[in-house]
């Protein structure tokens, strides 16, 4: 019986590039270059100006309804047939998804999914525009199913994400720059002896991360992913 290696995606803006989503910051039209954080993404933006935040969530839901996953997104989907695969991103789009990956775990949460501001826990799936005057079952308004800046993660995912690093074989770090915490501390709980690989065409400040197995594929996340998914399966055996 095969031992099914267990391998740790951690992904980020960047895998999402190629399908034509803007990463955050890492180019000029970089979503942070072109809105200000604290405009739209914070939860006094939300006390200041619900329709501003409502309206950029539901640009960027519309700009994820209009794109494709890449191909980044499909060879991490077909890898579930042979291992044991699992996706922590903090990408809010659902291309993961829509590329047939089944584990996953949303960080920051969700653009397709929205929520009531009186109880977290009544979750909606989120197809259309969320507008002021849009309620919840119990009557109160519809808010993004997003974290925002200054708002905390969902421990019960953080520790189910920290344990998987930990008891993975293979992590893959794919297109984040690694600057946004408490997301950007999960990969450090990777064991040394485990194989760490990053897909960044740009540096990624990785210093923090001990492993014994380390590599940096300077490439595009197509590029990459079609690498790893190769050495991955021709190594299955050995
Ligand atoms: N393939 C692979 N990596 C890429 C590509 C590509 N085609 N294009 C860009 N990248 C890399 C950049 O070099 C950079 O390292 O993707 C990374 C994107 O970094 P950020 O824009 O900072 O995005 P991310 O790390 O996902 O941001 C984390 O910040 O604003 C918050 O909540 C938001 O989840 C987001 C978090």
């Amino acid at each position: 019986m095969m031992v099914k290696n267990k391998i740790v995606f951690f992904t980020g803006a960047g895998v999402s590039a190629e399908s034509g989503l803007a990463t955050f910051r890492d180019s000029e039209d970089g979503l942070w270059n072109n809105y200000h954080i604290e405009d739209v993404c914070t939860p006094e933006a939300w006390e200041r100006d619900k329709e501003l935040v409502l309206e950029f969530y539901n640009f960027r839901r519309k700009q994820c309804q209009e794109v494709l996953p890449n191909l980044a997104h499909f060879k991490m989907a077909e890898l579930d047939d042979y291992f044991e695969v699992i996706i922590i991103t903090q990408n809010v789009d659902d291309l993961h998804e829509r590329a047939g990956s089944k584990n996953m775990i949303h960080l920051h949460g969700e653009l397709m999914k929205s929520r009531s501001i009186l109880d977290d826990s009544l979750i909606y799936v989120q197809e259309k525009d969320i507008n002021l005057g849009d309620f919840c079952e119990k009557g109160y308004q519809l808010r993004p199913h997003i974290v925002w800046f200054g708002e905390s993660l969902d421990e019960k995912k953080i520790n189910t994400a920290i344990e998987k690093v930990k008891e993975c074989d293979v992590c893959v770090i794919v297109g984040t720059s690694l600057l946004v915490s408490p997301a950007n501390m999960i990969p450090f709980y990777l064991r040394k002896s485990a194989k760490l690989i990053v897909i960044d065409p740009k540096d990624v400040k990785i210093d923090f991360i001990e492993s014994d197995d380390y590599y940096h594929l300077k490439t595009t996340a197509t590029d990459g992913m079609v690498q790893v998914f190769e050495s991955l399966i021709k190594n299955i055996n050995k």
